[in-house]
């Protein structure tokens, strides 16, 4: 089983599975579980998911088919996100999109994302994105009580460049055990910005989403996706390994920030190739290969 330290006391699976398509999936219950069993045979144990996702149905969707099975619960690790506010059928009152860290909103999110999972733990909260309206004070009480009431064993957060990240673990006593942020050869973001620079001097793990670029990196269009695909589909046959998305996974995998992909694929084989990239070793000139296919200048 392969799994990553979040914590000195808490590991997840190196391999996350990630649920935001789930409702395009058209599961039923019973194939949804089966699904979620061969990730647990293959070692990802670890599920993200957010409020938000397929319109605030794809946790329910999930607890459904765990319902099925329910000690299946204490094998897995739930994360989910909170702070977004979507106009949606299901909230006719809301006029705009919008971000929302109050006390109130945080913990109503999580009671309701208890309820949709049909469980009385989240494994990992994340604050869904930064917010021009933020205040550290409201959310530090809110982690606090999750906290104390065994409602949320671990906190983090998603899309925060350094200087959010700094100024929240500032105003909380909660350790944030991740950033998930937006990490593949075609999105280079995150090594610019000094977050990776800030993750190894703190030594947080992050998790990268969309880390196939939704797809679009196995489906070139533009030009610098197919610079990108024809550098990965050369190194694929130097190292004999038959898709490029197992490269991919391993470019992430071999960051020595221990990027943590959050696989998309509804397919049990496509995530079989994210745990297999876990034996791939390219060369560091291969690595800058993919980079500066990407970048499309070598470097200085
Ligand atoms: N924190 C955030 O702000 C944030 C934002 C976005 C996403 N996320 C998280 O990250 C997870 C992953 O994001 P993502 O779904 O964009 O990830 P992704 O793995 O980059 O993309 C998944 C998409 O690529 C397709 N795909 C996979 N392999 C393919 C292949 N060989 N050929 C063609 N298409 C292929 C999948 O289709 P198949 O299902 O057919 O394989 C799926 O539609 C989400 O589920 C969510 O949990 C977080």
């Amino acid at each position: 089983m392969n799994t990553i330290k979040l914590t000195s006391d808490f590991e997840i699976s190196r391999i996350v599975h990630g649920h935001w398509r789930l409702a395009d999936w058209n599961l039923n219950n019973q194939e949804l579980l089966r699904l979620t069993q061969q990730c647990i045979e293959l070692g990802v144990t670890t599920f993200d998911h957010a409020d938000i996702y397929g319109n605030y149905n794809c946790e329910k969707l999930f607890g459904d088919a765990l319902e099925l099975k329910p000690s299946i619960r204490k094998d897995i690790q739930l994360i989910t996100k909170c702070g977004i506010k979507l106009t949606s059928d299901k909230f006719p009152e809301r006029t705009l999109n919008h971000y929302d860290y109050s006390y109130n909103h945080i913990i109503s999110s999580v009671e309701n994302s208890l309820k949709n999972f049909k469980t009385d733990y989240i494994d990992v909260l994340l604050l869904h994105r930064p917010s021009p309206f933020f205040n550290p004070e409201e959310v530090a009480k809110a982690f606090s009580f999750l906290k104390k009431s065994g409602k949320v064993l671990h906190f983090g957060v998603s899309n925060f460049t350094p200087q959010q990240f700094e100024t929240l673990a500032a105003y909380t006593d909660e350790k944030l055990v991740t950033n998930q942020v937006e990490v593949s050869p075609l999105c280079l973001e995150h090594f610019d910005n000094g977050n990776m620079d800030y993750f190894l001097q703190k030594n947080i793990k992050p998790m990268a989403w969309s880390p196939l670029a939704g797809g679009q990196l196995l489906n070139p269009s533009t030009e610098k996706e197919q610079r990108v695909f024809n550098t990965l589909t050369n190194i694929a046959n130097e190292l004999h390994i038959n898709s490029i998305d197992k490269l991919i996974y391993s470019w992430l995998l071999m960051h020595p920030t221990a990027i943590i992909p959050v696989v998309g694929s509804s397919k049990i084989e496509r995530i079989k190739n994210a745990v297999d990239a876990l034996n791939i070793e390219m060369s560091l000139e291969q690595w800058f290969q993919i980079y500066t296919a990407s970048t499309g200048v070598g470097v200085p």
